[in-house]
């Protein structure tokens, strides 16, 4: 089967070019300012964007916290995703029973997806506890195909700092990368009880008792350590935060191997939401919270800079009516977290292209090439180049559309850019050289979607321009 995408903005990974995409068999063979084979199926891209298919390296789908589940499982939200232009999400694992062994979340897990999604997938190992067996289990994860994992300084299974250290220089021994949620534990927790006890329990708390300070303290805790086990790789997760994103810039200039991902909720959305008249402000929950707003272009001028090289969604959804109503008294029983797998791509399209703030390399680089880089999929995936799987997005870069909840496809019974206005849409998502959406249309059945092995990571290759 061939496929032949013409006369497009081509999105390559250093310039941008007018031209054609010959696709053969799942892959790109050729681009070309004119290629004239005769093929299958020509796809008009004329006036359209022609970019790598996002990659969202920070999803929570089918997440079970407590009592709640999130309402996105794998084939809701991988279709959520497709509609959003992406061709491959990296989901993090939950974490399992107490005392259970890796690949029992990822036995877990591909229980979950198996046969479930639309579009390609891997998923983030995660720690929740440190001992020989474990750090020794870490290699044959990542033969795998799991080569980075996620510890979390918060939570049920937060993860102390010798053990941090000791996660961060196994996965830097076998490949892998350590992906960190960075919160000052003891202070957080001491906050909560202490608002809770003076009856502040309204959703504002939430963000009062995760103060910027609580992120910028174990980001630079993460760092140090990072240096300490001998330049481990570090990715940190969420950054909500400018100062945080500093601590990484030094830490970079340094030339130590540090990564940061920003989301589009702190991009986009700030702490006055906490403050919604009723009990909106419970719909903007989530950990780390949303900011004051003057971070937020502090953040864009990180991503600019290479600072920051991806932004990801963290999508973990939990209807407002049903469980994140469950806070309504106090914000503690409010399960965290939010949707976004379907507006990042226009989101950072709009705000980022259309405004002016970066140009299509850097969103293509942001949304697809370096999660990819980051994460083991490079160069089977998160670029436009011959060889590579020909997973593709066109973005029409003139479509106007005011975000409703009833436009998107994500399961969930709210979303937080409601009303949001933006320029640009993806109106085409391919996957392996199949078209997955088309036209608002989904073309394929769940367990179109595959697996992914994510190849270890070489940090040799981790260097220069992001
Ligand atoms: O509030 C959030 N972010 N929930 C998802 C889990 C996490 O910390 O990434
Ligand atoms: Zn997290
Ligand atoms: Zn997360």
């Amino acid at each position: 089967m061939k496929t032949l995408i013409k006369c497009g903005t081509v999105v390559l990974e250093d310039e941008v070019i007018l031209g054609d995409v010959l696709i053969e068999d799942g892959k790109i063979v050729r681009i070309e300012e004119k290629i004239n084979d005769v093929v299958d199926r020509v796809i008009d891209a004329e006036g359209k964007i022609v970019l790598p298919g996002g990659i969202d390296g920070h999803t929570h789908f089918n997440l079970h916290v407590g009592s709640n589940v999130t309402s996105d499982d794998f084939t809701t939200g991988t279709i959520a995703a497709a509609f959003g232009g992406n061709t491959a999400i990296v989901d993090h694992m939950g974490f399992g029973p107490k005392g259970c062994d890796l690949h029992h979340q990822a036995g877990v897990y591909h229980g979950y997806a198996d046969g479930k999604c639309v579009i390609d997938y891997g998923f983030h190992g995660v720690v929740q506890e440190v001992d020989a067996d474990i750090l020794e289990e870490m290699a044959s994860m990542a033969d795998d195909g799991h080569p980075s994992f996620k510890i979390y300084l918060t939570y049920d299974y937060k993860v102390e700092d010798a053990e941090a250290l000791k996660v961060m220089k196994r996965l830097k021994d076998v490949g892998g990368i350590t992906t960190v949620h960075c919160e000052n534990d003891a202070a957080i927790n001491y906050l909560r009880r202490k608002f809770v006890g003076e009856g502040k329990c309204a959703p504002k708390y939430h963000a009062l008792s995760r103060p910027e300070s609580c992120e910028n303290e174990s980001v630079l805790r993460m760092i140090t350590l990072a240096e300490a086990a001998g330049d481990a790789p570090l990715y940190i997760v969420h950054v909500s935060s400018a100062r945080s994103a500093q601590l990484i810039k030094e830490a970079r200039a340094r030339g130590q191997h540090v990564f940061g991902e920003t989301c589009p909720q702190y991009l986009f959305l700030d702490e006055t939401s906490y403050e919604l008249p009723g009990d909106e402000g419970l719909k903007y929950i989530m950990s780390p919270p949303l900011r004051d707003k003057s971070n937020q272009e502090k953040l864009w001028n990180y991503i600019k800079d290479g600072t920051l090289q991806v932004v990801a969604t963290d999508h973990c959804t939990f209807n407002y009516h049903g469980s994140k109503e469950l806070g309504r008294d106090n914000f503690t029983l409010c399960p965290n977290g939010g949707p976004g797998v379907e507006t990042r791509v226009p989101l950072v399209f709009s705000e980022g292209v259309a405004k002016g703030r970066i140009n299509l390399v850097k969103f293509a680089r942001i949304i697809s090439t370096n999660p990819a880089r980051l994460f083991g999929l490079y160069p089977k995936k998160g670029a436009l180049r011959p060889g590579s799987d020909a997973d593709i997005m066109l973005i029409d870069p003139h479509k106007e559309v005011t975000i409703t909840k009833s436009l998107l496809h994500e399961n969930v019974d709210y979303t937080p850019y409601e009303g949001f206005k933006v320029t640009g849409w993806p109106v085409m998502t391919m996957v392996r050289g199949q078209v997955v959406v088309e036209n608002g249309k989904l073309m394929q059945e769940p367990g179109y979607g595959e697996f992914q092995k994510r190849g270890r990571i070489d940090m040799s290759k981790l260097q220069g321009e992001f």
